[in-house]
């Protein structure tokens, strides 16, 4: 027998458990953060009426820089697993400024192609199968639209945070990441990384 799927099906629980847990006080632990998702979404250089997903958007923090960029005839979708970090986001108003939607980054309910790009910010660490998971943001992303991996603080400085060091293995290192995104549909355009950001920007190919 197969079990790959229920294995799957935990690691999402495994997940959703982590998050929910952490959602009341999510955006109170590092408070000083916003400037550098408004840095980080502009980088996307989306414009007005163009369409964009948050993947993995928790409490919505890029919400309204995506919404800022976009304007009002633009499309933002937040999409996040876990139901009580989108509960935060409704309470931070955020969803006034974009559609708010449990579900899993492995199966959007978004049609190929319909989206200029993709932020995902501190996602792809835990995403199950990443390569799977990058392909399906490729399904949905435009030929020439972006994708932003970012995190507000560096992989070096995140390890430390947690009394780790990076390894070699790590699948965020840009000599992991790079065939990574190949495989998915996208092509590594710019790649940081120092304390106080991590941003790996790629175009989607094809
Ligand atoms: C580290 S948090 C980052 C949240 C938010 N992007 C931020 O920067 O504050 C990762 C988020 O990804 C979500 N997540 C993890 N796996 C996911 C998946 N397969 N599909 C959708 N969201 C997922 C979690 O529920 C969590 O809210």
């Amino acid at each position: 027998m197969n079990d790959a799927p229920l294995d799957h099906a935990a690691e999402l629980a495994r997940t959703r458990e982590f998050f929910a847990v952490r959602a009341a006080d999510w955006e109170v632990r590092f408070p000083d953060d916003g400037p550098r998702y408004e840095a980080a979404v502009a980088e996307l250089g989306l414009h007005p009426g163009q369409a964009v997903l948050d993947a993995g958007c928790g409490t919505g923090r890029a919400l309204p820089a995506l919404r800022r960029t976009v304007g009002l005839d633009g499309t933002v979708l937040g999409l996040d697993l876990t139901p009580e970090m989108l509960q935060q986001a409704a309470r931070a108003g955020r969803a006034a400024v974009a559609a708010l939607v449990v579900g899993d980054c492995g199966q959007l309910p978004v049609r190929t192609a319909a989206l200029d790009a993709v932020f995902a910010a501190g996602l792809i660490a835990h995403l199950p199968e990443p390569a799977a998971n990058l392909a399906e943001l490729a399904r949905v992303t435009r030929p020439g639209g972006r994708l932003a991996l970012f995190h507000p603080i560096g992989r070096a400085a995140l390890a430390a945070r947690h009394g780790r060091r990076i390894t070699p293995e790590d699948l965020r290192a840009e000599p992991n990441l790079r065939p990574l995104l190949a495989g998915a549909g996208w092509r590594l355009e710019r790649y940081v990384d120092e304390d106080s950001r991590f941003l790996a920007l790629a175009v989607r190919v094809g």
